[in-house]
């Protein structure tokens, strides 16, 4: 079963051949960050306009790559949302064009469901699965648009149990490097800087961990809070910290939390495998803390690798295959949701 999925939610163009759910026969991402670098965020109209350049291409070079003829698709995915509206809208009118002219079926997908499906694609949790030993499990959804702690039950059987109630977790990281004029993206950055500095130089306070919060996130305060930080630093109310010091304070506090939650929650609700996706997910510390959350509580714990944790298309159609399996399809009537929710 040939499927091709098509991702452009945001800045990120990409189109993926994948063969029985599983096995990714191509991946091919574009991505724009050098045309929003200089505005130190994502430009909407840019975004959508460099979609409609590349997306042809895109899904051009997947096919190739995969060796496959286009009349072996048997179905063709797509993220509906969420997302930005005008990036949202190329994918979804090429999977519509493509779906009638090759007459096979459309198949929407959640933006969120293709983050957590990314796991699928990891082999060892495939197995997990067959081996009927999966459900249900965590997995922290942590990206620049979304931070979401979702149970799954089943296959596509999520449960929400905490999400921001603010900023996304990769929005701060974007912000915090914004402000210190680190560059764009801001989360590989700290990510990096953060390595040889020390994250103990400033305490910042880790947002909404008190108990009646429960799991939901905030991080647009420990934003604020650098902000003011470096306010008072300026005027010599507070210590001379170095900018990397900084930065490597402020990304602890913020896998601090993701860490404390995640693990309140796998306790909670006696969770013996944790997921994670998003762009967040490729950040080394997080990485480093989730492996020892695991061991410390003896469960399972996926990591995908980082060009499956941004965004990409395979994941998408590891999510649509479920959706295939259970005949659940949409028509061309499919419109995109900007703020769709799982
Ligand atoms: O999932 P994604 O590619 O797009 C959305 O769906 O939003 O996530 C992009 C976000 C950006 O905010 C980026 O700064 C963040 O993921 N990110 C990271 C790292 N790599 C990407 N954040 C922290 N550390 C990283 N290594
Ligand atoms: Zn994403």
């Amino acid at each position: 079963m040939i499927l091709l999925a098509i991702e452009t939610s945001c800045d990120e163009t990409s189109a993926s051949i994948i063969k029985d759910g599983f096995n990714v026969l191509s991946n091919i991402t574009a991505t724009q960050n050098e045309f929003h670098e200089k505005y130190g965020g994502i430009v909407p109209e840019i975004a959508s306009r460099k979609h409609i350049e590349t997306i042809n291409l895109v899904i051009k070079e997947a096919i190739e790559k995969a060796s496959v003829n286009e009349k072996e698709i048997d179905a063709i995915a797509v993220t509906f949302g969420p997302g930005l509206p005008g990036s949202l809208l190329v994918g979804l009118s090429s999977a519509k064009a493509i779906s009638l002219a090759l007459k096979k079926p459309l198949i929407a997908v959640n933006h969120l469901e293709g983050h957590i499906y990314a796991n699928f694609l990891i082999p060892e949790f495939e197995t997990l699965e067959r081996k009927k030993d999966l459900f249900p499990f965590l997995c922290l959804i942590v990206s620049g648009g979304h931070t979401q702690l979702v149970k799954v039950n089943d296959h596509l059987k999520y449960e929400t149990i905490g999400r921001t109630r603010d900023d996304a977790a990769g929005e701060a990281f974007d912000k915090v490097a914004r402000f210190l004029n680190l560059g764009y993206p801001g989360g590989p950055i700290i990510d990096k800087i953060s390595k040889n500095s020390d994250e103990n130089a400033i305490d910042f306070k880790r947002p909404m961990i008190e108990e009646e919060y429960k799991y939901d996130f905030s991080f647009s305060g420990i934003k604020t809070a650098v902000v003011y930080f470096c306010k008072k630093m300026e005027k010599g109310k507070e210590k001379k910290v170095n900018k990397n010091d900084i930065a490597a304070s402020f990304q602890k506090a913020v896998i601090d939390t993701l860490i404390e939650k995640t693990t309140k929650a796998a306790i909670e609700f006696g969770i013996k495998t944790i997921a994670i996706g998003g762009g967040v997910a490729s950040n080394s510390k997080l990485r480093e803390e989730m492996q020892k959350l695991s061991s410390k509580l003896n469960i399972n714990c996926f990591i995908p690798p980082a060009w499956l944790c941004t965004d990409n298309a395979a994941m998408i159609g590891c999510a649509a295959y479920q959706k295939y399996k259970q005949n659940i399809f949409a028509d061309l009537s499919l419109d995109f949701d900007s703020t769709a929710r799982i």
